[in-house]
C-alpha cells in the first residue's frame, strides 16, 4: 500500500447555547462518514471539533439563567457530546473554542497579523444600550421597519416585507434587552485588512478547494471587492480580550476557526504520533479539510485562508460545503414538530437508520437534502433489513444447524464473488469524493445480486432433499461472505451494525482491503438479529415529543400551552427582575380561526395596545366573557410569529390546563399599564 495520507478533517463548531438537531446531525454524520472511510484505508486521520462557546447570545443566556458563561458552556458541551456519542459521530477530540489553547493560538495569531499590517483600527458608531452599557448587536434592536411601517422587526432586516437597512434607519428603535432605547454612541473597533488578500483569494479560491458553484458565488464577491472585517467587540462580552487592547474582545467569529487547531493542539498532547506543526505549519504536507454548511462559506472561505496565511499557516486542502435540511420537503418546523432534537431522535430510534438514509441521499454539491419521512421508513427497511441484514439471517440458521457454525471453503459463485471485487474500487471512490449515493446505489446493487443468487439457489429447498447438504453449506458459506463483504463496505455509514456482525462472523475489526479475501473453515459465533425495521409508530412518537419539545421550550412565549413543569430552576433577582410585569385590560377577546387552543386578545397596556394568541380557549368557550377584564401580562417577551399573526407577549394563567385555566386578575384599584413588582 502506498504510504499512508495523513489528514486533519473538521466539522463546523456548534454554538454553545442550543441543542443539536438534526439539521446538525446532516454535517456531522457526513464528515463522520467521510473519515471513518480513511481510516479503513489505513490513512492516518484525525476528526477534530469543539463547542463554539463565545459571543454575546451566550453571554445574555447565561445572565438569564442566573449561571456564568463558563457554567453554561460546560453543560451544554456535555450535552453536545452525549447527542454525537449516541449518533456515533467519532471524534478524536471535542474540544472548546473558551479553552488556554484557543486564547494562545486566537493571541498569536493576532498579532503575527498585527506585526505584519494587516490589522487597522477606526472608530465606529454604533446603537448601545444606557441601561445594560453594552453596545448592541444587529439582532438585539428591535424597532418599527423603516419600508412597511411593522413593528417589532429586528435591527438588520424585516420579517413583513423582506427589507434591509441599518439599525439606525429602524423607527423606534428599542434594545430587545432591556427595553431601553438606545444611544448612538462610537468606539474604537480592530479590522482585519482582508483586501490585501485579494489576490492570493482569487487563487486559492478556483484551485481545486471549493465546489464549482461556491466558488462562483465568491467570485461574485471578490470581483465586487473585499471589504476590511470587524474583528473586536467592546466589553461586556464573552470572549478573549484582544492583546494590548483592554475592553476590547475578539469577535466571536475571530476566534472561532482557530478553534479547529486549538482542538487539535489539545489532542497532540495526548497522540504523540501526531505533530502540530506538521499539520499547520506553511508548507505542510498534511491535508486538511473542513465540513462546513453553505451558510458560513464566507468565513471559511474568504477570512480564514487570509488569516492562516497572514499568519504564516497552511491553508485547507479543500472546504467542503453541503446544504440544508429539510422535513418532509420543507424548512424544519417546530410547529409541524419536524425540528426535532438529536436526543429525541435518540428517544425513539436507532440512530444506524439517519446515518444510513442521510448516506443514501448525500451527494458532493450543495444541494439541500429531504428527510422525507415515509421514504425514510420505506429505504431504511428495504435496504437494511430487506437487502443486507436479510442475507445473514437466511444462512446463519443452516450453518449452525447443518455444520455447527462452522462456514465451509467454497466458492459455488465465482462471477458474482468477482462482481463483488471490481466494485469494491467505485465504492471507495465514490466514499473518496463524498458521493456517498453513489456508494450506497452501488452496494445495494450488489445485496441485490446476492439476495437474487441465494433465492435461486434456494438452500431451504435443497435442505429438504437427500445429499444436497454440502451444496447447503456451500451456497451459506457464500452468503455469508457476501454478507461480510457488504459489510465492509457498509462500515464507514454503520459502525455499530458492523459491530455486531464482526461478532457473529467471529473476526478482528473489518478493514477495507479485508474484502480482497474470503472467509474459509472458519467458526461462526450464534447469529443475533442484527436491525429491525422501522416502526412508523416511532416516527409519529418523535413528530409528537419535538411538538411537546417545543411547549416545553418556548412556554414564556405565548404558544398556547400551559407549563408543565412542577419547580422550575432557581433563578437570582436579576433574572426575576428582567421580566416587565404589567396590568392589562383585555379590550377585545376572539375565537381564531382554524385555531383549536387559540384566542386573541387586545390588550391595552397603558399608553400602547397589544396583540396576544393565548391557549386559553378550552377554560373560556365564550371569549366575550373576557372583554373589560384586567389581567397579568409579560411586556418584554420577544414576539413570537405564528400562523395566525404576531403575538407580543403573554397573559398569565394558572392550572392544568383544559378547562381548568384560571387567568389571574389583580385586586380592583389597579391600572392598565401598571408594573407588577
Ligand atoms: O454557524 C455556526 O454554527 C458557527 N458556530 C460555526 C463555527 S465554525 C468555525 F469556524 F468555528
Ligand atoms: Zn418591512
Amino acid at each position: 500500500m502506498s504510504e499512508a495520507r495523513k489528514i486533519l478533517v473538521t466539522s463546523a463548531l456548534p454554538y454553545a447555547n442550543g441543542s443539536i438537531h438534526l439539521g446538525h446531525m446532516l454535517e456531522y454524520i457526513q464528515t463522520d462518514i467521510w473519515v471513518r472511510f480513511q481510516k479503513m484505508r489505513g490513512n492516518q486521520a484525525a476528526y477534530v471539533c469543539a463547542d463554539d462557546a463565545h459571543g454575546s447570545a451566550i453571554m445574555l443566556r447565561a445572565e438569564r439563567e442566573g449561571i456564568t458563561s463558563e457554567q453554561l458552556i460546560d453543560g451544554v458541551r456535555a450535552e453536545h457530546m452525549a447527542d454525537f456519542a449516541d449518533f456515533m459521530v467519532n471524534f478524536d477530540n471535542y474540544h472548546s473554542t473558551h479553552s488556554e489553547e484557543n486564547r494562545e493560538l486566537s493571541s498569536a495569531i493576532y498579532l503575527k497579523l498585527r506585526d505584519a499590517g494587516h490589522i487597522a483600527t477606526r472608530p465606529v458608531t454604533q446603537y448601545f444600550d444606557p441601561e445594560k452599557q453594552m453596545f448592541l448587536a444587529d439582532r438585539f434592536i428591535k424597532g418599527t421597519c423603516p419600508k412597511c411601517g411593522t413593528a417589532d422587526q429586528y435591527g438588520d432586516n424585516c420579517e413583513a416585507c423582506g427589507a434591509t437597512y441599518a439599525p439606525t434607519e429602524l423607527k423606534d428603535p428599542k434594545s430587545a434587552i432591556s427595553g431601553a432605547t438606545p444611544v448612538l454612541k462610537e468606539s474604537l473597533h480592530y479590522f482585519f485588512k482582508l483586501p490585501d488578500f485579494q489576490d492570493m483569494l482569487q487563487q486559492w479560491t478556483r484551485s481545486g478547494t471549493l465546489q464549482d458553484s461556491v466558488a462562483n458565488k465568491l467570485a461574485e464577491w471578490l470581483d465586487s471587492g473585499l471589504q476590511e472585517w470587524d474583528i473586536s467587540r467592546d466589553a461586556p462580552y464573552f470572549g478573549f480580550e484582544i492583546p494590548d487592547a483592554p475592553g476590547k474582545y475578539f469577535y466571536v467569529w475571530l476566534d472561532a476557526p482557530i478553534g479547529y487547531m486549538a482542538s487539535f493542539k489539545n489532542l497532540c498532547a495526548r497522540r504523540p504520533e501526531l505533530d502540530f506543526d506538521a499539520y499547520w505549519k506553511e508548507g505542510s504536507e498534511a491535508e486538511l479539510y473542513h465540513f462546513i454548511g453553505k451558510d458560513i462559506v464566507n468565513f471559511h472561505a474568504l477570512f480564514w485562508p487570509a488569516m492562516l496565511q497572514g499568519a504564516g499557516y497552511r491553508k485547507p486542502t479543500a472546504v467542503n460545503v453541503h446544504g440544508y435540511l429539510t422535513v418532509n420537503g420543507q424548512k424544519m418546523s417546530k410547529s409541524r414538530g419536524t425540528f426535532v432534537k438529536a436526543r429525541t431522535y435518540l428517544d425513539h430510534l436507532d440512530p444506524e437508520y439517519l446515518r444510513y438514509y442521510y448516506a443514501s441521499k448525500l451527494g458532493r454539491g450543495v444541494d439541500d437534502l429531504d428527510l422525507n419521512l415515509e421514504d425514510f421508513v420505506q429505504k431504511v427497511n428495504s435496504d437494511l433489513v430487506g437487502k443486507v441484514v436479510n442475507i445473514a439471517s437466511r444462512c446463519a440458521g443452516f450453518i449452525h444447524k447443518g455444520n455447527n457454525g462452522l462456514l465451509v471453503d467454497a466458492n459455488p459463485a465465482p462471477e458474482l464473488v468477482e462482481a463483488f471485487r471490481t466494485a469494491a474500487p467505485s465504492i471507495a471512490a465514490a466514499y473518496e469524493a463524498r458521493d456517498f449515493g453513489r456508494a450506497m446505489r452501488e452496494i445495494m446493487a450488489l445485496a441485490d445480486q446476492a439476495n437474487a443468487w441465494i433465492a435461486d439457489k434456494a438452500p431451504w429447498s435443497l435442505n429438504k432433499q437427500e445429499g444436497k447438504q454440502d451444496e447447503v453449506q456451500a451456497i451459506c458459506a457464500l452468503g455469508v461472505n457476501l454478507f461480510r463483504q457488504l459489510v465492509i463496505f457498509l462500515k464507514p455509514v454503520l459502525p455499530k451494525l458492523a459491530e455486531a456482525a464482526e461478532a457473529f462472523l467471529n473476526v478482528a475489526p473489518l478493514k477495507w482491503a479485508d474484502h480482497e479475501q474470503l472467509l474459509a473453515n472458519h467458526q461462526l459465533n450464534p447469529f443475533n438479529p442484527l436491525m429491525t425495521r422501522i416502526e412508523p409508530a416511532k416516527i409519529e412518537a418523535m413528530i409528537e415529543a419535538s411538538k411537546e419539545d417545543l411547549a416545553a421550550a418556548n412556554q414564556p412565549t405565548g404558544n398556547g400551552e400551559l407549563t408543565k413543569d412542577p419547580l422550575a430552576a432557581e433563578i437570582n433577582f436579576d433574572a426575576f427582575a428582567a421580566v416587565d410585569l404589567r396590568i392589562a385590560l383585555i379590550e377585545k377577546c376572539e375565537f381564531v380561526e382554524g385555531a383549536d387552543k387559540l384566542l386573541r386578545l387586545s390588550l391595552d397596556i397603558g399608553d400602547e395596545k397589544r396583540n396576544v394568541f393565548s391557549g386559553i380557549k378550552s377554560a373560556y368557550p365564550d371569549p366575550s366573557k373576557l372583554e373589560g377584564r384586567l389581567t397579568l401580562y409579560v411586556a418584554n417577551l420577544a414576539p413570537r410569529k405564528m400562523k395566525f399573526g404576531i403575538s407580543e407577549g403573554m397573559v398569565l394563567a394558572a392550572g392544568p390546563g383544559g378547562e381548568e385555566i384560571y387567568l389571574l386578575s389583580p385586586d380592583s384599584g389597579a391600572k392598565p399599564g401598571q408594573r407588577v413588582k
